[in-house]
């Protein structure tokens, strides 16, 4: 029996299960054999309108391919409110708009950056162990002192999740910021009609900042894929403390950022939310920032100092030696780490800090999400990257997509 899956049955079986996770309905087949109904018939009306068909289960949306007003009350006499799903429009009045870079200004507020009144959920020595292993690495959190940082912790809550939970929803309001202590969570992302699974997180990280931040509807539903563990944190306490903070960091590198050569082609409040999410490190001298082989998880632009690259060649044999050359030097404003996160490799070389050297640190989910328009610039970096191994080996093994 032949294994191989009908194009477009996994985008129909995402959109429908989507809908049952949003709307939880107490007689599963009956929903479904509306669900699907009312699919085929948006289908039938898309085709005779000479529109596009609808593709996936977006029965219950409000889109572009959505038949006439005449239709739509017709919609709302077979549904009742409840049971349809509609993503609301972006101008509806419940919902906050969307301002890219929101002002607040740390100017004209004179809190010293502490929380004044957040709850605090109490927590057993062991709950407070594993939150602290779990936010440990958070990038939001590194530009925290450390007494606001035992604030966020104090106030975060513990949310034990089943397998195909849906945590956040796409095109809601936020409510909470995520850091995941354990657990595997797809996130999906609906666009033009079709959700798509765009990625993982696994076992670590956080979700949930972008609407808090933004005052955005979130930008993606994530749902989990098996047991696990969430830490929350609420809106307020996340304002209080990490739009506050955030709106401290673009001050301090607005500067710098409007100097780096790779991002002016984004706009300012791109700039600005590239400033959100970036970490500051430090290096002494020769120390090693990346390790060529490993695999890539962040993008760096050196803010001061410098940065050796040095590579390991191999024999033709296909064996590595051990030595390494040096053959580039990236100093303030350069950037270094691109390669393998635009073409999926591990990376190609190893960097260390020539003296006392800071970089700014991009995680690859950033990374995707904010520097999607300058992929290009950085594929051009692929075949003088190329061109300088031939000058130096005699060969270049194949940098670009695996
Ligand atoms: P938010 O919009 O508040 O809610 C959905 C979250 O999914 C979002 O914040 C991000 O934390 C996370 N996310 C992960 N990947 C993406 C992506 N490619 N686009 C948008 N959001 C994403
Ligand atoms: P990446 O492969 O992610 O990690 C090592 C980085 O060194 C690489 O991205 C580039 O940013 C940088 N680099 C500079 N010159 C070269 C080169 N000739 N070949 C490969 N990487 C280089």
């Amino acid at each position: 029996m032949s294994a191989e899956v009908p194009a477009g049955l996994t985008d129909l079986l995402m959109g429908f299960t989507l809908e049952v996770l949003k709307q939880r309905p107490e007689d599963l087949l009956e929903f479904a054999v509306r669900y699907f109904t009312r699919l085929r018939e948006r289908r039938s009306s898309a085709r005779a309108l000479g529109r596009s068909p609808v593709t996936r289960g977006d029965a219950f949306d409000r889109d572009s391919t959505a038949p006439d007003s005449s239709d739509e009350e017709e919609d709302e006499d077979d549904f009742p409110e409840d049971f349809t799903f509609k993503p609301p429009p972006p101008s509806k009045c419940n919902r906050r708009v969307s301002v890219c870079a929101e002002a607040y200004n740390p100017d004209i507020d004179d809190d010293d950056g502490g929380v004044k009144s957040v709850v605090v959920h109490h927590k057993t020595e062991e709950q407070h162990r594993r939150l602290q292993d779990a936010c440990r690495d958070i990038l939001i959190f590194k530009s925290l002192q450390k007494d606001q940082f035992s604030e966020v912790l104090d106030s975060m809550f513990e949310v034990l999740v089943k397998p195909h939970e849906c945590i956040i929803s796409q095109g809601d309001d936020g409510d909470n910021f995520y850091v995941i202590e354990r657990g595997v969570f797809d996130i999906v992302i609906q666009k033009d009609g079709v959700s798509r699974c765009v990625g993982q997180y696994d076992n670590k990280g956080s979700f949930g900042e972008l609407a808090l931040m933004y005052n955005t509807p979130r930008a993606a539903t994530i749902m989990s894929t098996q047991d696990g563990a969430l830490w929350a944190l609420d809106r307020a306490t996340f304002h209080t403390l990490i739009v506050k903070m955030n709106a401290k960091k673009r001050k301090m590198y607005e500067s710098f950022i409007e100097s780096v050569p790779l991002l002016t082609s984004l706009q300012l409040s791109e700039r600005m939310k590239l400033v959100d999410v970036l970490e500051m490190k430090s290096f002494k001298n020769n120390d090693q920032i990346i390790k060529q082989g490993d695999t890539a998880d962040c993008f760096y632009i050196v803010e001061s100092g410098e940065v050796k690259i040095m590579i390991k060649s191999k024999t033709a044999a296909g064996r590595w030696v051990n030595e390494e050359v040096e053959i580039a030097r990236c100093t303030a404003g350069q950037y270094f780490g691109e390669l393998a996160l635009v073409t999926n490799k591990p990376r190609a070389a190893s960097v260390y800090a020539s003296g006392e050297t800071r970089c700014l640190v991009i995680d690859v989910q950033a990374f995707e999400r904010l520097l999607g328009s300058c992929q290009e610039i950085l594929k051009r970096n692929i075949s003088h990257y190329e061109q300088q191994l031939v000058a130096l080996f005699g060969s270049s093994d194949d940098l670009k997509h695996e």
